[in-house]
């Protein structure tokens, strides 16, 4: 069941049902201002850091769901009737509701009695404002009577603070009202020089700042005294929670239509210049009312709009494709490119299933990240990287998280994820495969942002590399820390305390547990780097790591392969984990991927084995699962992953970000068919169609989605900030149809499905626009290539001649 659709041309996913089965989703803003907003306008807003500059208030864990948002009521002066025209707050049955969800901006319409409504919000770029543009349309062929009210609910700033300190947050609240604008300015006495405000276009027939005389006393949102009685109160809050709230009364004629705009903004005022004058506490508001003059003007609204558009179609244009699959088009040329972009802009921090105020950004994260934007913004992937690196260690490990306003490495979390820095040699190799910036490995970048530790970026590199070959176990194999990419699989831990972290706690020296998983990602890493060293001019460092990849391949067949698959780990006392000799936890999908993309095993037939014991034992209709069996219970050696109940999560969920992995190996081993297969089964538009089961956003991918051991399975959860992202678009874009960045320019080395004749791509690269027409003559998967009509030898488009060139590149499948 769907409820909605895809319109491709515009680029939007049109929600035509309020009532979809969760809140679904979509992100305003690009670099310092954000909003998320849901179908029918809840979410929230912040600067920065959605902890610490949140400039308005959403329930968690609230019923019904979806509370706090970006409100309008309209209320009929007639007949007293009042509505929201994006559904809730009130809940109102509409007629024709759709909400928009497009690239940076959602704009949702409806209609009651015969009065259209029609609001499109988005934050203009390099602006920390966002807009909502009203547009109001009476269909009626009388007179009609309106009072339209706005509402927003103030954050006190800190988000945990505003949610768990009420002893001194009820008693601090400050706002001021003058004109349309309302300023929210709690803390703005003291120590903060910003403050929010909320203006609009229209002058206002009252207003509200107390949420309890807007509200009423023991009124929900559903139905305001202020809007009921058609009368704002003209409150001005002195603690308690001071909300947003015009009042603006509009007679509308017949066929009338009525443009209102509203701006919901952050200023930082200088800080010896918050007051309008000396000895007062009133705002010093010369800095913002230029900004809010502006963006209260519709020819600026459309202006901004315009802009942002052009941003967004820009952007995509990098990576465009048309494969005969619909579903491949759609993600690749719209959603799932969308996705990258905000994933690496919040990186794990705020959605509705990431709270905002916990966690920081990942280290193995951002740099996979990275792989799916980095053609996209190659210059703020420059940055990211740069910030990434500084808070590595000497030792080559990593923080495993840093904090965005700070860019200092988490101490609360520490390191000793012993994945975490190889997945830097990734991410600085895809980029300069995209850019050709070899200046970037001459950096000078301090260990943990420790003023006068600098050492080139090369050197952190290659510290990154010998972390894994100072810590190997009794086998060889790389010892696995506290965890390694799955988080949960805590080898060192053995936490019997309820409530203990299972990433921060660890009760073993750790000198036993290794990761064959570990060996696979340092053995892809480690050739990544000697390919590098190759063309970088250190030819002694390129043979050197490409003795140690012959090593690591080799102990990973010896200790690391169970048969018919390889093993997972081994644990604290030596025991194998993923292997045919336990109960549960037979085989894990990471280690299969990872060690067939790394090569290991290529020349056997271990790829091929690994790769049908995935198939028998792992795959369902809605993906494949992460291991089998799932745990049934609670083992101390094995730690989180075994907290999960069978099937969700670490645990046998169907764990999206590990598929991709497959999907590739699939490429590597010359199997289109079923590479594409395994693509669709997630692939979000196409299970489009089993919405009422998969029950998120059908755009974006979600983390996970239940197993076949959960009684839910197919559902999703925790959709849009995952590595899905970007790992899906790899695998499509780079693997499946095998357009790929190289040092000597854009290697073309499709693995299509058989039933597919042709696909073409245009690609920008290093300032050419690629052309590439690929047409399948029989039924394999070798390939030869002619550049503007001459052929060349092997699969590399050679490097572009001058910038803008157009290159076409025809391309013939046998
Ligand atoms: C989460 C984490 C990621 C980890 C994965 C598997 O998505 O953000 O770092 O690799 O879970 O545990
Ligand atoms: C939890 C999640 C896991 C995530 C980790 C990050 O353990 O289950 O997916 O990687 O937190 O801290």
């Amino acid at each position: 069941m769907r409820f909605g659709y895809f319109d491709d041309e515009n680029r939007e996913y049109v929600i035509t049902q309020p009532d979809t089965p969760l809140p679904w989703l979509n992100y305003l803003g690009d670099e310092d201002y954000f909003g998320l907003i849901s179908n029918t306008a809840g979410g929230y807003t912040f600067y920065r850091d959605a902890r610490l500059r949140r400039l308005t208030r959403y329930r968690y864990n609230n019923v019904p769901t979806d509370r706090g948002g970006r409100y309008l009521y309209l209320r009929d002066n007639q007949s007293e009737q009042y509505w929201s025209p994006t559904w809730q707050p009130t809940g109102r049955q509409l007629e024709n509701y759709a909400c928009h969800v497009g690239l940076g901006y959602t704009k949702i319409s409806s209609e009651y009695s015969d009065i259209k409504a029609e609001i499109r919000y988005f934050i203009p770029l390099g602006q920390t404002l966002e807009v909502w543009q009203l547009h109001l349309t009476n269909q009626r062929e009388k007179t009609a009577d309106i009072s339209l009210f706005s509402c927003v609910e103030f954050c006190l700033w800190d988000a945990l603070d505003d949610a768990t300190n009420f002893q001194r947050n009820l008693n601090i609240g400050e706002v001021e009202v003058e004109d349309s604008v309302i300023y929210h300015k709690t803390e703005y006495r003291e120590r903060r020089n910003h403050f929010a405000y909320f203006a609009c276009s229209e002058p206002v027939d009252g207003f509200d700042t107390q949420r309890d005389s807007f509200l009423g006393a023991y009124r929900g949102w559903d139905k305001p005294q202020s809007v009921e009685s058609g009368v704002s109160s003209n409150s001005i809050a002195h603690g308690w929670s001071p909300i947003g709230s015009h009042h603006v009364h509009l007679v509308m004629e017949p066929g009338e239509v009525r443009k209102v705009n509203f701006l919901l903004g952050y200023q930082e005022n200088p800080a010896d210049s918050k007051f309008e004058s000396e000895g007062s506490q009133i705002i010093n508001k010369q800095f913002v009312l230029p900004t809010i003059k502006r963006f209260l003007k519709s020819s600026e609204v459309e202006a901004a709009f315009a802009e942002l558009s052009t941003y967004w179609n820009d952007l995509l244009s990098i990576y465009q494709v048309k494969t005969p699959d619909e579903h491949t088009n759609r993600m690749v040329n719209i959603w799932n490119a969308y996705q990258c972009l905000i994933t690496f802009n919040l990186s794990r921090s705020a959605s509705y299933y990431e709270s905002g105020i916990g966690r920081g950004m990942g280290f193995r994260d951002s740099n996979q990240d990275l792989l799916g934007f980095v053609h996209m913004l190659p210059g703020r992937a420059r940055q990211r990287i740069l910030d990434l690196a500084a808070t590595q260690l000497e030792s080559g490990g990593a923080y495993h998280q840093y904090q965005p306003l700070t860019k200092r490495g988490n101490d609360a979390v520490g390191g000793n994820f012993n994945d975490d820095p190889l997945w830097l040699v990734l991410s600085v190799t895809a980029y300069i495969k995209e850019t050709g910036d070899f200046d970037i490995l001459e950096e000078l970048i301090p260990f943990d942002n420790q003023p006068g530790s600098e050492r080139p970026l090369y050197e952190h590199l290659q510290r990154s590399i010998q972390y894994t070959l100072d810590r190997l176990g009794p086998h060889g194999l790389p010892l696995i820390g506290r965890a390694d990419w799955n988080d949960c699989l805590n080898l060192n831990t053995f936490s019997s305390e309820p409530g203990e972290s299972f990433q921060t706690t660890t009760a073993m020296d750790g000198k036993t547990a290794e990761s064959v998983f570990i060996a696979g990602l340092f053995v892809l890493a480690v050739t990544e780097l000697a390919e590098l060293a190759d063309v970088y001019g250190k030819s002694v460092d390129a043979g050197i790591y490409r003795d140690a990849a012959v090593d690591m391949k080799d102990t990973t067949l010896q200790h690391g392969w169970d048969g018919d698959w390889f093993l997972r780990a081994y644990d604290h006392y030596g025991q194998k984990i993923g292997s045919n000799q336990n109960q549960e936890g037979q085989i894990f999908i990471e280690p299969q991927g990872m060690c067939i993309m790394a090569g290991i095993g290529r020349n056997g037939s271990h790829a091929e084995s690994a790769l049908m014991a995935v198939q028998k034992r792992l795959l369902t209709t809605h993906g494949i699962v992460l291991q089998q069996p799932a745990y049934s219970k609670y083992y101390l050696q094995l730690g989180e992953i075994s907290s999960y109940p069978p099937g969700y999560k670490e645990n046998a969920g169907i764990f999206c970000h590990t598929n991709p992995w497959i999907m590739i190996a699939e490429t590597i081993q010359g199997n289109g068919d079923q590479a594409l297969d395994y693509y669709l089964r997630i692939n979000p538009s196409q299970r489009e169609a089993i919405s009422e089961i998969h029950r998120c956003e059908p755009y974006v991918y979600a983390q996970m989605i239940a197993g076949r051991d959960a009684p839910t399975h197919g559902e999703a959860k925790n959709s849009w900030l995952s590595g899905t992202a970007a790992w899906n678009y790899v695998a499509i874009t780079q693997w499946i149809l095998g357009i790929r960045p190289s040092y000597k320019g854009l290697q073309v080395e499709p693995v299509i499905p058989k039933s597919w004749s042709d696909f073409s791509v245009r690609r920008k690269y290093r300032g050419a626009i690629y052309n590439i027409e690929v047409k399948r003559v029989g039924p394999g998967n070798q390939v030869s290539i002619e550049v503007d009509g001459k052929a060349v030898d092997g699969t590399v488009v050679p490097l572009p001649q001058s910038d803008g060139q157009q290159v076409h590149v025809s391309v013939a499948i046998k």
